[in-house]
């Protein structure tokens, strides 16, 4: 990259606000989100927007795209009201059919992040995916938190740099994310690195509870500023040690499932990739076990499987390399290609030169 163009990523990345274009889209309401104090009026008291923003509803999209239950279950709102509430929403969140190419276009629209590395993103078919989850699991070291890392920088990229424009969100159960690494990073694609950490919001996560909690904090900051990507590094650890044995399981998968909900619900609501982290356990049973020499699946069941979009498998090769597989897509096909780890985060193989 030479100097200029890299002043020029500098600029339109670290601010991404004012960049004019984005800004237009924004006034008009076809990128953003539309803010929950917009449902004001019509029978929708200021009270009302207050009692749903307490319960973590910011946009009047999470009020559409919520079941009628969940309304209810708002302190203050009775069943009159949220009626009114989901009938004034549905007139401004279309929720009815669509024809698929309308539906084809809208989808050609979505942004995908880059990983870092060529070979990952077109395995991915283009990077990591906008409006849906992706999962990637995989034994210790296998690389998880490192593509983390650099997706937490590579989201604030400019769109034709394989960016989101936007800030990210990190939840870290692991206590693994290191500032540092985004230094060298942010350096990498020309960034200024204490913008770039300016735009990363980070959490500790605690306990499962607090694991939750934080989402709601998100769609709040979601709802004041652009963000591209939410991260949680990783997803079940704490519910593995907060619920133990047999007799807590389908308490533990039913606040899983709930979970799993309220991201797919952020990602529909702003637009944003979620990608989580996983755990692998040695599986004992079924076929695989029987073919293969060293067989591990990815733990939460499930709840995880059927709420992730795309779920990735994470494999140590040889000295700094790593096999991504695609285990489960809507559209790709089952493939796998090598990445590496760099100081300056993920990337493609080095060509072996010995020969
Ligand atoms: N600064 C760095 N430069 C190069 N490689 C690194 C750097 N930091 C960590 N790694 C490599 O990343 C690997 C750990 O990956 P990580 O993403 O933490 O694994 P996990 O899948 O457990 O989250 C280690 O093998 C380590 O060698
Ligand atoms: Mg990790």
């Amino acid at each position: 990259m030479t100097q200029g163009q890299a002043e020029e990523v500098v600029e339109s990345a670290v601010a991404p606000r004012e960049n004019e274009q984005y800004m237009e889209d924004e006034e008009e309401g076809v990128n953003g989100p539309l803010l929950i104090e917009q449902l004001e009026g019509n029978g929708i008291t200021a009270g009302d927007i207050r009692k749903l923003k307490a319960e973590g509803f910011h946009t009047i999209e999470s009020v559409a795209y919520t079941p009628k239950k969940a309304l209810l279950a708002v302190k203050g709102i009775s069943e009159a009201k949220a009626d009114k509430i989901s009938l004034e929403a549905a007139k401004l969140v279309p929720l009815g059919f669509t024809t698929a190419s309308e539906f084809h276009s809208r989808r050609s629209e979505l942004i995908c992040i880059t990983t870092g590395s060529k070979q990952l993103d077109t395995l991915l078919g283009g990077g990591v995916e906008t409006g849906s989850i992706t999962e990637v699991f995989g034994e210790f070291r296998t690389g998880k938190s490192q593509l983390c890392h650099t997706l937490a920088v590579t989201c604030q990229l400019p769109i034709d740099m394989g960016g989101g424009e936007g800030k990210c969100l990190y939840i870290d159960t692991e206590g693994t994310f290191r500032p540092v690494r985004l230094v060298s990073i942010a350096q990498r694609y020309g960034l200024n690195p204490d913008d770039c950490l300016d735009n990363v919001a980070y959490a500790r996560a605690y306990n499962a509870d607090h694991q939750f909690q934080l989402l709601n904090l998100a769609a709040q900051m979601m709802a004041e500023s652009r963000f591209s990507l939410l991260i949680v590094d990783s997803i079940m650890s704490l519910y593995r040690t907060d619920y133990s044995g047999r007799g807590e399981l389908s308490a533990r998968q039913s606040h899983v499932a709930k979970y799993m909900r309220t991201l797919q619900r952020l990602a529909d609501e702003f637009g944003i990739a979620v990608v989580i982290t996983n755990q692998v356990v040695a599986q004992v049973d079924g076929a695989s076990a029987m073919f293969n020499p060293d067989p591990k699946k990815p733990i939460g069941g499930n709840i995880i499987a059927h709420s992730s979009t795309t779920r990735l498998s994470f494999k140590k090769g040889k000295a700094e390399t790593r096999i991504c597989k695609v285990y489960d897509s809507p559209c790709l096909p089952e493939s796998e290609c090598v990445f590496a780890i760099y100081e300056d985060g993920i990337g493609d193989p080095k060509v072996e030169e010995d020969s």
